[in-house]
């Protein structure tokens, strides 16, 4: 049985899809609980310890998805904690590409992971190419997005490839004690990810320049705790410095294929840019690297 956390999100849900196609017992867990057909479901929640020991029961090997804001490093080390006394044997923990630098907030996530004496991996993605779908009704209301990043580049990739790496790293070997830095085959700018968007979807987009101190009005009046919001601006800073305008071939590594492109995301998810909807008005703080 693999555990799959953050079952209703972006990576877990496909995570979850790819693995019942294998063939392979899943339990899918997430606060809701959602029912996925085929898949055991539960629900759980990381900030409630005693509510892990059911979902870890009986499982081989775990996908684990925590979702900043704080306490999030505490959800990590409930989560191994109960996976240790489960007996479990592998995590393979999602992160992001600021884990590649000590001290930041997803490399203090991976501690608990890489402490645990399990056989562990470590995905860290670069900016998925999905946070782009909030945008949707701003871009069908004719809204200028907000462009925090300074023209800072980044290898955007389709959380489908960090999906389909995290089954591998689940069900195959090979994979102990990695960290992959999961990229896309293109560093691009938001400008430049909007003109994609726009060329794919045949629509005029907007763009305009937003600050740090925007973002950090913005997170603080929705209510992030304010370490959370500092941690958050500390990577989009760092972004929007270059200090993500990272390639790698870890996807191509794994996959034995090239990731997909932002261009061809979006053709996928042209359908999704129709929709109406609450406008967003602020990164959420899982968005930043
Ligand atoms: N978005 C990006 O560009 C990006 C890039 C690199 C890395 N990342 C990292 O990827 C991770 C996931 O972010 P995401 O935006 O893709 O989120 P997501 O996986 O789409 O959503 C979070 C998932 O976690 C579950 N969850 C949230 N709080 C929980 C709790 N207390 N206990 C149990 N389950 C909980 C949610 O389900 P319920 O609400 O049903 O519980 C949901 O399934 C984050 O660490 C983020 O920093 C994101």
């Amino acid at each position: 049985m693999i555990l799959v956390t953050g079952a209703t999100g972006t990576t877990g849900s496909e995570v979850v899809r790819r693995l019942l196609e294998r063939g392979e017992k899943v339990r899918a867990m997430s606060r809701r609980g959602v029912a996925v057909p085929g898949a055991d479901a539960v629900r759980a929640d990381f900030a409630d310890p005693a509510s892990l020991a059911p979902a870890v029961a009986g499982v081989s090997a775990v996908y684990l998805v925590t979702a900043p804001p704080e306490p999030v490093v505490d959800h990590d080390a409930a989560l191994v904690e109960a996976a240790r006394a489960a007996g479990v044997e592998r995590i393979v923990k999602l992160g992001a590409i600021s884990g590649g630098e000590p001290g930041t907030w997803h490399r203090r996530c991976e501690q608990p992971t890489r402490d645990s004496g399990l056989t562990w991996t470590v995905l860290r993605p670069a900016t998925f190419a999905s946070n782009m779908l909030p945008y949707a009704p701003m871009i069908a209301g004719g809204l200028p997005l907000p462009d925090w990043t300074s023209g800072g580049a980044v290898g955007i990739v389709d959380p489908r490839d960090v999906a389909a790496v995290a089954v591998e790293a689940l069900t195959t070997g090979g994979h102990a004690g990695r960290a992959y830095t999961l990229t896309g085959p293109e560093l691009l700018t938001f400008a430049q990810q909007v003109a994609v968007l726009q060329r794919v979807l045949g629509t005029g987009i907007g763009t305009r320049d937003a600050t740090m101190d925007d973002a950090r009005t913005m997170m603080l009046d929705r209510g992030m705790r304010p370490d959370s919001v500092e941690e958050s601006v500390a990577g989009m800073t760092r972004l929007a410095e270059g200090g993500y305008a990272v390639l790698t071939g870890d996807v191509s590594a794994v996959l034995g294929r090239a990731p997909g492109t932002f261009a061809a995301w979006a053709a996928d998810h042209r359908q999704a840019f129709g929709g109406a909807g609450g406008t967003r008005g602020a990164p959420s703080a899982a968005d930043t690297p």
